[in-house]
């Protein structure tokens, strides 16, 4: 099933029980609290907060999405992305669990003849919060789930908040089981490999205060309704819809990483190194291509130095690939032709998106020209002197006076 079937599929499936659709908002959100929109979640969070009343009391969208705190991990797994897109279907205040389960158990298990997504049955697992016995209850009694494809988990895995104080509650998540080849029995608390999260259900009830990590923040109280938000990854239901292994095989991102593979000369599935890096280049220049759409420019710190690195990566993976010549302005082509079908607004910004990114390219490699020479004198002479660690100075003089980012440099020296 295709990705725009998918995505069509999911929010017909909520129109017709009385969702607002509501198109994806811009990745710049004005939240202090946030550097891009991480969730599907964030353009209501003043609905849950109780600051804004909202004009539908249920909703359904599919939002644009950027995460970078795992951005080294891009390529190598199966699942890790910068840019994704989160379907879901958020309830103000009207339908919370009893509502919220048998809504994702159906839209998952009815047919693909119905409309549906098609799972078997008996292929599908669920996890609840540690004390939530009212949801796994109900997966029980509701949907005719066995006791013995329901596990309980802690804070860390089956609480869900944005990391930073504000909405929050406990949550369910819907495992996929890949079978004997992917990894162990035993449920998703014995291999998430093997049993793949596809949708997360969210029952946003309270309100969380700061503090670090995943469980170590006080719950201050509770919100004014009780509230459903979910999230399914789009991509992770087409790599499984499709029969492909991972989420950069995709109809959609296979079309830039096929283009890379081209343009580089380095075929795909031929080396595990050149297919990190053919990945990597399909993931992070399709953020590019949204990132600049939605009006982010390359500069030196926040939202612009996100976007610089993801660039300045493309680039040198397309380089490290065999690229001799720029490159960016077809793949920033190819992003979009794969993309607009579902975001005309890539299409409107073609022009401009495709001259942010070739100018960057240019910036780039005029750096790397100056800055590879003196990065290499300066790894002879540390080899000269029988060591193995570039010394900060060293790090500090490339950056301060050539421009060379502190992340390529780490990059080629643990190289
Ligand atoms: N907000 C929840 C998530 O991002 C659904 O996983």
């Amino acid at each position: 099933m295709e990705s725009a079937e998918i995505r069509r599929r999911f929010l017909n499936f909520f129109a017709e029980r009385g969702h607002t659709v509501v198109p994806s908002a811009s990745l710049l959100l004005n939240d202090p609290t946030l550097l891009f929109v991480n969730a599907g979640m964030v353009p209501f969070k003043p609905y849950f907060l109780g600051e804004a009343v909202p004009p539908y009391k249920r909703a359904t969208s599919v939002q644009k999405v950027v995460r970078t705190l795992d951005i080294e991990e891009v390529g190598k797994t199966t699942r890790h992305a910068s840019f994704f897109q989160m379907c879901g279907n958020f309830s103000f205040g009207d339908y919370f669990k009893e509502g919220a389960i048998p809504f994702a158990w159906d839209l998952l298990t009815t047919s693909t003849h119905e409309g549906g997504y098609g799972f078997p049955e008996d292929k599908l697992w669920v996890t609840v919060y540690e004390d939530d016995d009212e949801a796994a209850g109900m997966w029980q009694e509701l949907v005719g789930l066995p006791a013995d494809r329901i596990q309980r988990r802690g804070m860390v895995d089956n609480f869900w908040s944005m990391g930073v104080p504000g909405p929050c509650g406990p949550c369910s998540e819907i495992y996929y089981d890949r079978g004997p080849d992917y990894g162990r029995e035993g449920g998703p608390v014995a291999d998430e490999d093997r049993y793949l999260e596809v949708w997360n259900l969210v029952f946003m009830q309270s309100i969380r205060g700061e503090g670090p990590g995943k469980e170590g923040f006080p719950i201050l109280g509770d919100l004014p309704n009780k509230n459903i938000d979910t999230g399914l990854g789009l991509e992770r239901m087409a790599a499984i819809l499709q029969g492909v292994d991972n989420i950069y095989e995709i109809d959609t991102t296979r079309g830039i990483l096929d283009r890379a593979a081209e343009l580089s000369g380095t075929a795909y599935g031929t080396a595990e190194g050149s297919d990190v890096a053919l990945r990597v280049v399909a993931d992070h220049a399709r953020t590019c291509a949204f990132l600049i759409g939605d009006g982010v420019i390359p500069g030196n710190e926040g939202r612009g130095y996100v976007l610089r690195r993801i660039t300045r990566r493309v680039i040198s993976k397309m380089r490290e690939l065999g690229a001799h010549e720029p490159t960016m302005g077809e793949l920033i082509d190819t992003a979009i032709a794969q993309m607009a079908p579902q975001y005309p607004e890539l299409n409107d910004q073609h022009v401009r998106i495709r001259q942010v990114a070739v100018g960057e390219e240019s910036a780039f490699l005029q750096t790397l020209r100056t800055g590879s020479a003196i990065f290499d004198t300066a790894v002879a002479s540390v080899r000269t002197n029988g060591g193995s660690t570039l010394s900060g100075e060293q790090a500090f003089a490339l950056h301060d006076t050539y421009g060379f980012p502190i992340d390529l440099t780490l990059e080629l020296a643990a190289e």
